[in-house]
This record gives structure tokens, sequence and C-alpha cells, in this order.
């Protein structure tokens, strides 16, 4: 069980008036809030072992590596990968899948395929498209339903022995679906496919099993789950890893260098060229022990009640209308009211004191399948509370009477 209370005295930034209002933060789909520890943590690194990692041997150098390294562990276990070396320290989701994108783009060759989704956000598309025209493959699109969920039985259809991988969002950034990503591991393999997950959505949501899944890549970012921004990871099979040529080159990364040849690091560094985000990387293990001491599951039931609550209040609003309606979601809720522009409404209720995302929300392929220039989308945190749905209805009720 959650105590609500208890949890909101850790986000210091909960507790601060915007516009003359009390905060009320539902834009955690876009970067979720820190709580102290994850502050503290911050300025606890800066102000006892800020050092570069991996090369020095003088103690504090030796600090910030040991902390470095045992963050890779807590991701590891987090997502409960067989190896550290499987983890890949990255600036964010986005850099873990152009990674994984470019490596693919030396990879594939004509006639092969790519699939990826109707849902996904532009960092799972564009770095596909770079891989295919520099390749020459072919990307394929898994179409989706009115609620958005995935229409499984084209993406059987898709699939087939030159399909080389096939990349998709565990949870949709914009709508909030849950994909069926084992259903979709399962029957990629059977054609040899690779799967690469993008976790972004996931991650502070819901308990990852990477091992279980048997997904060949699967990456996130700190920022959506308590900890700072900067920092994310590529899990990868220790095979395809191998497999996968250097992203960058630079320090870090080599084994040996002369002007004729370079030879390069074993895993993990072989992907971590330069110094990397060393406050973020030793942070994110503060932000994973923080969402582990409430529980996952503890979260995931919490915030589906909000989402129950959320959708329930939502509905009573007249001329609502909601764009995601999935029988598997988190708690995102996209709507429009009437033929109001989502932009007006968000301007209005920010000066109540109240954060959404509007726009198209980095997925411009779902706008135009809705065929709407964008949404109000309110995403909530296991730190949200059903009065601040409250205040987000009243809010909305103003703002469709000022601007009807
Ligand atoms: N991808 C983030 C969002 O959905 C930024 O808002």
């Amino acid at each position: 069980m959650i105590d609500i209370q208890k949890i909101r005295e850790d986000f210091p930034i909960l507790h601060q008036n915007i516009n003359g209002k009390p905060l009320v933060y539902f834009d955690n789909a876009a970067t979720s809030q820190k709580p102290k520890v994850v502050i503290d943590a911050i300025s606890a690194y800066y102000n006892t072992i800020n050092s570069n990692i991996h090369r020095g041997v003088h103690t504090l150098s030796q600090k910030a590596t040991d902390a470095y390294e045992l963050s890779r562990q807590k991701i590891q276990h987090f997502i409960n990968a067989q190896h550290s070396h499987e983890v890949i320290f990255t600036r964010g989701t986005t850099e873990s899948i152009n990674l994984v994108a470019a490596g693919f783009a030396q990879l594939l060759k004509k006639g092969d395929e790519v699939i990826i989704s109707y849902l996904e956000h532009h960092s799972n598309i564009v770095p596909w498209q770079l891989a295919c025209e520099k390749s020459g493959a072919m990307l394929k699109v898994i179409p989706i339903n009115e609620k958005g969920e995935l229409l499984m039985d084209v993406f059987e259809k898709l699939l087939s022995e030159t399909t080389k991988i096939v990349a998709v969002n565990h949870i949709s950034n914009s709508l909030g679906t849950i994909n069926p990503i084992a259903e979709i591991i399962e029957k990629a393999h059977q054609f040899g496919a690779a799967v690469l997950i993008d976790g972004a959505q996931a991650t502070p949501h819901l308990k990852v099993n990477v091992q279980e899944l048997d997904c060949d890549f699967y990456c996130s970012s700190a920022h959506k789950m308590c900890g700072p921004t900067g920092v994310g990871f590529l899990y990868g099979k220790t095979e395809w890893l191998e497999k996968l040529p250097p992203y960058q080159g630079g320090g870090e990364m080599i084994a040996t260098v002369t002007f004729e040849k370079t030879t390069y690091a074993t895993l993990p560094h072989k992907f971590e060229a330069g110094t990397p985000n060393i406050e973020g990387g030793i942070v994110f293990a503060t932000a994973i022990d923080y969402l582990n001491s409430i529980g996952l599951e503890n979260i995931a039931a919490y915030e589906q009640e909000l989402l129950r609550y959320g959708t329930e209040k939502l509905s009573q609003i007249e001329g609502i209308k909601f764009y995601g309606t999935a029988q598997h979601k988190t708690s995102v809720i996209a709507f429009n009211i009437g033929n109001i522009h989502p932009y007006d409404i968000g301007t209005i209720i920010d000066k109540l004191g109240i954060a959404v995302r509007t726009g198209h929300h980095c997925t411009q392929p779902i706008m135009d399948f809705y065929k709407i220039p964008g949404t109000i989308r309110a995403s909530f945190a296991f730190y949200n509370t059903k009065e601040e749905i409250d205040l987000l209805i009243e809010a909305l009720k103003k703002a469709t009477i000022m601007l009807s």
C-alpha cells in the first residue's frame, strides 16, 4: 500500500505555487519529478567523490568508478539482465536506439526488412529510417485500431525471413497503450529477427524482466524514473552486443590504438566512448533504490486507481473525446474537448497551476491516424492524488467555458 502523504513529502518541487495556485504536475510521461534522496545524491557526488572514472589510480577515481559500476549492477538487477556487461550507459533511450540502429545500418542489406509500429515515438522511427536509407533495407509499420492497440494479425503477416529487427515500444508515450511485447518477441524470434523494446514509458511503472521477455535489446532513461536527465541504458544480449560495431570512437572504448589499427575494449566499454555522465550514472542507482523502496507492484496498482478515477471524472466533461482507450494501458489520458485547440486549454490550465503536455507528443503518425493536430495529455505518477485530478477537472471546466 502506498502512503501518499509520506511519498509527497519526498518531493520538494510538489510543494509550491505556480501562477499563484498549488502545482499539479501531470506531465510525468515527459519527465518525472525527483525525490530529495536523488537531489541530495547529486550534491553528495560533487561534494565527496567527483573525479573521472576508469582512469585514475587515485582514491577518488576508484570511489567514483566503484559507484558507477555498482549502478550498472543496480540496473542489471532492476531489469534482471544476466550480466552487468549487458548494460550500456547512454545519454538516454534516444541514444540507446540510435546506437542499435546505427549498428544495424551496417549489418542490413537491400532486401532486408525492419518492422516498427504506428505507436512509436519519433526516436524509434527516425533512427530506423536512417538505417534503412543507408542500407537499402525496407521499413514496415504495424498498424493500430481506433483504441490505439497494435493489429497483431497484421504484424504476423508482416513478419518473414527477411525481417531482421522489430523495434517497438513497451508502452506508448502518447496513448499509454501497453503493447503485447512478449508475444511480439516470440513471433519475431520464430523468423530469426532481433527485437528492440523502447521501455522509456515502462520502467517507471512496471516490473521488467528482460530474461523472461527474451528481448534482444531493451532501453530506458533515468529521468522518467525519478533520476537525473542525460543518462539512460541500453540492455543488449551479449551475442548481439558482440556483433554490433562500436557506435562512437574515442577514449575508454579501445583496447589498443596505433595509426594502422585499433582494437576495441570488451563489453560494456566498447560502447562507452568518452567521459560519460558520471554523476547521472551514479545517481541512477539512488533513483532505482527509491522506486524499489516503494515497490513497482504498489506503484502500478496505485497508478491504475488514478487512471480509473481520472477516466471516470474526465468522462463527465461535455464534448470530451479520448484518444487511446486500449484494454491494457498505463496512467496516461490523452483527450481533446470539442473543437478547442489543445494548446489553448494547456495554456489556460497552466495559469491555474496545472502542468500537462499538449501537442503531438513526438508521435506525429498517431496524430495523423486520428486526424488531429494534437492532444492534451495528463500523465499520472505515484505521487499524484485524486484531489489533484479534481483540480484538473475544475480547471478544464473553466477553460472550456472561457474558450467556447
Ligand atoms: N517522450 C517524452 C514525452 O512523451 C518527452 O513527453
